[in-house]
């Protein structure tokens, strides 16, 4: 193969890697994690069953589910320098900048920070698992002059985020469609936070790094950073009269449209129809349900000028926001979800490792003199 043909912008096509963890079937619209139709999950699981099955391979037992849930909740915990670092970070600081140097310092404190075997990378990403909801909520409540909200005692992942943010229990409409959410962002094959992350394992750096790492390339509005993005777009278009007008005036711009296209969905992303059901739900309870159609309307407006579709966080972002979750703690939240998914990675990559480095194709000048800096003037 010639260096040209081989060479694809952005890895477009590209199979950079084997992994027995999720298989994205754009033809028949499905997302398989470890063999289980992920809609199937949203209805029947919960996030810590799919986090549980993604870092062991299987679903829990419903005994190893309760062993699994109790040791999330002995984790809720931070040590106190990290919980230092979020009191003195400027409260204007991005949630996700916040999270990546605090999953970053949680390191000095973990005792098992540079075993690389699987078991130690499991207990990890246990630790994170149960962490990182505790540094959003309390970076959040402590920017916004609040102090932390200790965590529930018995609700799961997705009830105890709401309840350490607002410190009351969540609806259950709520902790139902925060849950799906969580369920839906866990995992997606080679997406590009969760390459980084085996990019950095392939080097045989450490779980936190790799984690460090894969938050960096999340933030990103091409990436998991779209579902502020999307936000955002809904509010300055402001109401469903405004919305087909707004969409075509940006697509004559040659605007982005945030929380639509996909890379590996050119006919809809399958995760987006479990996300609109529990939106739905989440309107009715409110009595909202303005969001959902403007998001209609962009959504058909997209779809008639330019066949692209939606993707998960477009109504990842007015779920969120019908459940008065403040809007930086959107992509936070992914994070939350989606470190079980790069945990997973990492054990993966580190049982068959080889280094990740690939070619590039050299544009730049043929071979100069060189001149000292006097001879340069
Ligand atoms: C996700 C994304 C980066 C995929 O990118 P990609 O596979 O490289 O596809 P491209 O950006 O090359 O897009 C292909 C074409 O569709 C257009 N397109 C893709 N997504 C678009 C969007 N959201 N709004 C408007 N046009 C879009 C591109 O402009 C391009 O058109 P062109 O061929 O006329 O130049 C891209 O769809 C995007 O930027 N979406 C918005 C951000 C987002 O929601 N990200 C979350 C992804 S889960």
């Amino acid at each position: 193969m010639s260096e040209k043909s081989a060479y694809s912008p952005g890895l477009e096509g590209v199979i950079a890697g084997e992994s027995a963890l999720s298989r994205i079937d754009a033809e028949h619209n499905r997302l398989l994690i470890c063999g289980y139709d992920l809609e199937e999950l949203t209805e029947g699981a919960a996030y810590e069953e799919v986090a549980y099955l993604l870092l062991h391979g299987e679903l829990p037992t419903r005994a190893q589910l309760e062993e699994f849930g109790a040791a999330l909740r002995a984790e809720r915990n931070l040590p106190s320098p990290v919980l230092d670092l979020l009191r003195h970070a400027p409260a204007d600081t991005h949630p996700m900048d916040l999270l990546r140097t605090a999953v970053s310092a949680l390191s000095f404190f973990d005792p098992e920070t540079r075993d690389n075997s699987p078991q130690a990378n499991v207990r990890k990403a246990l630790r994170l698992l149960a962490k990182i909801p505790l540094i959003i909520a309390a970076g959040h409540r402590l920017s916004q002059g609040l102090e932390p909200v200790a965590p529930h005692p018995r609700l799961g992942q997705a009830a105890n985020l709401i309840y350490m943010l607002r410190g009351s229990e969540p609806a259950p409409h709520e902790a139902r469609a925060l849950d799906v959410s969580l369920i839906l962002y866990s995992e997606h094959g080679f997406n590009a936070s969760t390459f980084t992350a085996r990019v950095v394992t392939s080097t045989l750096s450490d779980l936190y790094s790799a984690v460090t790492a894969a938050i960096g390339a999340l933030a990103g509005p091409l990436h998991g950073g779209a579902n502020e993005a999307a936000m955002h777009m809904l509010m300055e278009i402001g109401g469903p009269e405004q919305a087909e007008a707004w969409v075509l005036d940006a697509l004559a711009k040659k605007k982005k449209i945030m929380g639509f296209g996909h890379r590996e969905y050119k006919k809809g992303d399958s995760r987006v129809p479990a996300m609109k059901k529990v939106g739905r739900q989440v309107a009715a309870a409110v009595g909202d349900t303005r969001w959902i159609e403007l998001a209609e309307i962009v959504e058909r407006t997209m779809i008639a000028q330019k066949n692209i579709h939606p993707n998960l966080d477009f109504p990842c972002a007015y779920t969120y926001y019908l459940m008065h979750i403040p809007i930086p703690l959107y992509t936070p939240i992914f994070v939350s979800s989606r470190v079980a998914g790069w945990a997973a990675h990492v054990v993966e990559q580190l049982g068959r490792n080889r280094l990740i480095r690939p070619a590039h194709l050299y544009r730049g000048m043929g071979q100069r003199p060189f001149k000292r800096v006097g001879v340069r003037g």
